[in-house]
């Protein structure tokens, strides 16, 4: 990829150096990505292997929970004979996984030598990681760092990543949602990607790591895909790991961007952004990307896309038999799981592990989903 920042070389040079070396890199990613779009997305390495996920998990250890795994022989009798284990990272610090990869990038960005206060940061999310990022930021000595939050984002993922520190700037639309990150970018900051960065999806395959460690007899991992992070990191760890486990991606239906590249045999993204935009599962309204789509083709073995009514319904089950208070991205591979799709695997997929990606949610979008089942 042109342009692609490669950080690999530079412990060996002087911070001077560095920071030049730093800012020519930028500019010439700039540039690759005006035709694209959005800036690139910083990081130190450049390709997610089973060493960086490992050596991510010895960065992050201690600074994140070791989440618990849990069962109920209730909801095993509506899944057909499998026994499922849910990871849950609705328990993790700031409610979401995505502590693990802005914590696990930004302790790398610092192994280079980098002075804390020389670095500044874009990124731009629909809360989850903009919530970690802050808090890793703020713990990594890093005070300047940019979160951009679409104008429509849930008014609760706003008040948590401010409550934490966060100076956030609001945007309206796809074409603010690209320009602001590459101004700041051209001012010199260092745009963090939630999906796309490699240092992030190491992080985030950490999940897969603890969860195989906990769970070994596991037969499948369902994942749910939004930029692809998630599912791309744990992959990466769980073939490694174990070469015949069943990586299987949960997507919206009105979000299915993994599922149309999958089916195509190429990266497609979804033009329709509104229709995106109205999937309940607010976290997954992003389409994957050109560094997360090469691994999910090697790695992932299948992509389930759900109905909204599908997501509502899963969620209601975790809080009624988990007594869990998941958010609707977290409910996807759930409802991946009831799928007629999910029903056709082999009888031998019996261990099968769904991540509770996240737990953010508020009052409001609880009482809605509750109204709407009792009508
Ligand atoms: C709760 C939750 N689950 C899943 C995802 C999807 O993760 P990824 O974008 O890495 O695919 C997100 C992304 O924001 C999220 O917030």
């Amino acid at each position: 990829m042109v342009g692609r920042i490669r950080w690999l070389d530079l412990p060996e040079l002087c911070c001077i150096c560095l920071c030049h070396h730093l800012s020519t890199q930028i500019v010439r990613s700039v540039m690759a990505s005006e035709r694209q779009g959005s800036p690139l997305p910083f990081s130190v390495t450049t390709s997610v292997t089973e060493e960086s996920v490992r050596a991510s998990a010895k960065r992050i250890a201690g600074q994140i929970h070791q989440t618990p795994v849990m069962t109920s022989s209730k909801l095993d009798q509506k899944t057909r004979g499998r026994k499922v284990f849910f990871k849950c990272e609705h328990l993790q610090k700031t409610g979401s996984f995505k502590v693990r990869g802005a914590r696990s990038a930004l302790t790398k960005l610092l192994e280079t030598g980098i002075d804390p206060s020389d670095v500044n940061l874009v990124t731009y999310s629909s809360g989850n990681f903009a919530a970690g990022l802050t808090v890793a930021a703020g713990s990594t000595g890093i005070k300047n760092c940019t979160i951009l939050m679409s104008r429509d984002c849930s008014p609760l993922k706003k008040t948590l990543v401010e409550s934490l520190g966060a100076k956030v700037q609001l945007f309206t639309g796809d074409q603010e949602r690209v320009a602001k990150p590459r101004s700041a970018v051209e001012a010199g900051a260092l745009y963090i990607s939630s999906g796309q960065t490699y240092d992030v999806i190491s992080g985030q395959g950490t999940v897969g790591l603890e969860f195989l460690s906990q769970v070994p007899e596991l037969d499948a991992i369902v994942v749910p895909v939004g930029g692809g992070g998630l599912i791309s990191g744990i992959a990466t760890i769980a073939k490694a790991i174990k070469p015949n486990i069943l990586i299987i991606g949960a997507e919206p239906s009105l979000s299915n961007s993994c599922e149309l590249s999958l089916r195509n045999g190429n990266l497609c993204q979804l033009n329709h952004v509104e229709k995106a935009n109205s999937t309940v599962a607010d976290g997954l309204r992003v389409s994957i990307g050109s560094n997360t789509w090469p691994i999910i083709k090697e790695y992932v073995d299948d992509v389930i896309s759900v109905s909204e009514d599908e997501i509502k319904n899963a969620t209601l089950l975790v809080w009624h038999y988990l007594k869990q208070c998941v958010e609707p991205c977290a409910g996807v591979p759930l409802a991946a799981i009831f799928s007629e799709k999910f029903a056709s695997l082999p009888a031998e997929v019996i261990n099968v592990g769904v991540i509770l990606s996240g737990g953010n949610i508020s009052q409001e979008c609880m009482r809605i989903f509750l109204q709407d089942n009792e009508n």
